[in-house]
């Protein structure tokens, strides 16, 4: 079998969810327990969000991690909690940036309470977060997760300034979603080592593996944003590019396309023209970007299999790089 046939392979999700689900039903109960507020509207909100469910995906790395590593344990589980409601804190607050109103296959937060409550229980949610973390007592922990989230700000923000502009080239995607989005990866996983009491250079593997990974994870969404569909996702189409989000597709469709369909795109994007999706998307399917972009994204997912190489053998190990196939893999 070759390398990319291995890659391609789709790896067992249910095997692998099965391996987690004691460590993932603990870290669920944490959650529920310690989602609560006493003022009505932010439990309804968190609720809502928290109870729509989503693929758990950040937690279960950091557990996966903590595992191979043969650490499992209640700070395994809270910290994979505060992972799981900073992600949900930045969904909330990225659904207002981005107006998008469904979610997790439900009406966004902000369409059925609007963008104040969605921005505030946001905010809610990620100071709990810190709330939780600091009860580990741990400096080390604190400083990945402060660090880990100021970059995630910075990631967003970065991102805002490239809006509506066609000039953003694969290399500025490429530090946006780094930002955004790798970084909490790496942040997972590194966590877990750390629990586990890993030395430097195992956690360095375990952050390579999360970072390379979340690029993977990135670019396979902004492709599903192009090419999946809506019941399937969870989330409707053509959101980046209503937004005038510069993803990878409509970069590599921009690069290799001839002058007229340059300026064609470049207005597009410019002038946020909704009914410019049509033209998009066929100078996607000329320039075959969709391919492109999934091999980009395969590339960081052979990556991330690669950082595990010196990780002890065993199921987490394994359960692991299944994981790097399934982000660029998945359907939703
Ligand atoms: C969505 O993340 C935001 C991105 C980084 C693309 P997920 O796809 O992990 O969202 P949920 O938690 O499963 O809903
Ligand atoms: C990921 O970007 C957002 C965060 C990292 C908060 P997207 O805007 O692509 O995420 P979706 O598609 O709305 O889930
Ligand atoms: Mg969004
Ligand atoms: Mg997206």
């Amino acid at each position: 079998m070759t390398d990319t046939a291995h890659v391609h392979a789709a790896p067992d999700l249910k095997a692998i969810q099965a391996l987690a689900a004691p460590d993932m039903t603990a870290m669920d109960a944490l959650i529920r327990r310690r989602l609560a507020s006493d003022v009505v509207l932010v439990n309804q909100v968190a609720e809502y969000i928290i109870g729509a469910g989503g693929k758990r995906l950040r937690p279960m790395l950091l557990l996966l991690a903590a595992g191979a590593l043969g650490h499992h344990g209640s700070d395994a589980h809270q910290l994979a909690a505060v992972v799981e409601f900073i992600h949900t804190s930045t969904l909330l607050h990225d659904d207002v940036v981005d107006e998008s109103d469904l979610r997790r296959g439900r009406k966004t937060a902000n369409a059925v309470w609007g963008n104040a409550a969605s921005v505030l229980v946001g905010d809610f949610l990620y100071s709990r977060s810190f709330q939780l973390m600091v009860e580990l007592g741990r400096m080390d922990v604190q400083q990945i997760l402060a660090d880990t989230t100021n970059t995630i700000a910075e990631g967003e923000v970065l991102q805002l300034l490239h809006v509506r502009n066609p000039d953003t080239d694969e290399a500025a995607y490429l530090r946006v979603i780094e930002r955004k989005t790798a970084i909490l990866f790496a942040a997972a996983t590194r966590l877990g080592a750390l629990l586990a009491g890993a030395d430097a250079a195992t956690q360095q593997a375990l952050h390579d593996y999360g970072l390379a990974l979340g690029y993977a994870f990135q670019i396979a969404d902004d492709v599903l944003d192009y090419a999946s569909d809506a019941a399937t996702l969870g989330k409707n189409l053509g959101d980046d590019l209503a937004e005038g989000k510069m993803t990878l597709p409509l970069i590599h469709a921009m690069a290799c396309g001839d002058a007229a369909t340059r300026a064609e795109l470049r207005r597009i994007v410019e002038n946020g023209d909704l009914d410019g999706m049509p033209v998009v998307l066929a100078a996607i399917t000329r320039a075959d970007s969709l391919a492109y972009s999934r091999a980009r994204a395969l590339d960081y997912a052979k990556a991330a299999e690669s950082a595990l190489a010196a990780l002890p053998a065993n199921a987490c190990t394994d359960a692991l790089r299944g994981l790097a196939r399934y982000a660029v893999s998945r359907d939703h």
